[in-house]
């Protein structure tokens, strides 16, 4: 059998985490693709290097900082990830999850996903909000599972439902708050690909007969952790880029970067608005 993320691992990291840190994190947060500059609403952040925490995995491409923020976000005692690792890096899709299980040995209860995506949906466009709706797991169906290897049941089951990966209740908060600072989000369903390489025109029609509206290369694996430990999610996309279903113009790594800048003031209004709302009940 393969080899696969131990509790014992788990709990290693955690322990130095914890020993770093000086709150108790309610909410996990990580930041997607051009997405860091979030971090800087943190309220007296202690931080470590991705590299300090022992088997936690260390991004490799641009745009991903990889240190871990603690403090106090909106009033919220939060850990907020300044960029991730993907599966296409290289890792095994049990240690690109490796930090959702560390949030979770942490006592954190809702996990805030974000990403930047390609539209597929016709109607958006770069610089918008996609409120995650529900997701297509595509590598994961077929046999790329996070939850792949031995059941870890101190999180949770071997057959973990998925109904309500990004819970009603959790769309209705973030739904009202961007309404209350009035932000436009879109909403659909986001699909994980393996990555690196971007879509072809073919891959990304068919992408669309399947149902979805955004297309990334993360947060599926995460989300689908963060469910099977019971741990409530919040997934938000920033659309980067128009996926190009007629083959018509390229999609580059930098103009995903770019579109971050017009997308982080968003994302922090509709972060701050759920985290500061009366009906999170953490
Ligand atoms: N495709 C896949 N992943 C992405 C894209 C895209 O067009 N944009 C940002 N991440």
């Amino acid at each position: 059998m393969d080899q696969f993320v131990t509790l014992q691992m788990i709990d290693a990291a955690t322990a130095v985490v914890r020993e770093r840190i000086d709150i108790k994190p309610k909410v996990g947060l990580i930041l997607g693709s051009g997405l860091g500059g979030l971090a800087e609403a943190v309220f007296n952040p202690k931080i470590i290097a991705y590299q300090e925490i022992p088997h936690w995995p260390v991004p490799t491409i641009q745009g991903h900082a990889g240190r871990l923020v603690a403090g106090h976000l909106f009033g919220m005692p939060t850990l907020v990830m300044q960029g991730r690792v993907h599966f296409y890096e290289g890792y095994p899709m049990d240690q690109v999850t490796f930090p959702i299980r560390v949030m979770q040995r942490l006592g954190v209860q809702l996990i805030i996903l974000t990403n930047a995506a390609g539209a597929i949906n016709p109607e958006f466009m770069p610089g918008d909000v996609m409120l995650i709706t529900d997701h297509i797991a595509l590598i994961g169906m077929a046999g790329v599972n996070p939850l792949r290897g031995p059941n870890l049941d101190a999180f949770g089951e071997r057959f973990p439902d998925m109904s309500q990966v990004y819970t009603r209740k959790m769309q209705a908060i973030a739904r009202s708050a961007a309404e209350k600072k009035q932000i436009a989000v879109r909403e659909g369903v986001y699909v994980c690909l393996s990555g690196p390489s971007f879509e072809s025109p073919a891959d990304l029609r068919f992408l669309q007969t399947i149902g979805a509206d955004a297309v990334g290369m993360s947060t599926v694996p995460e989300a689908i952790v963060a469910r099977h430990g019971r741990t409530q999610v919040l997934g938000l996309s920033g659309i980067s880029n128009k996926a190009n279903l007629d083959g018509s113009t390229e999609t580059t790594h930098e103009e995903v970067l770019m579109a971050g800048e017009v997308i982080v003031p968003k994302l922090t209004g509709i972060i701050q608005g759920v985290l500061e709302s009366p009906d999170l009940d953490l």
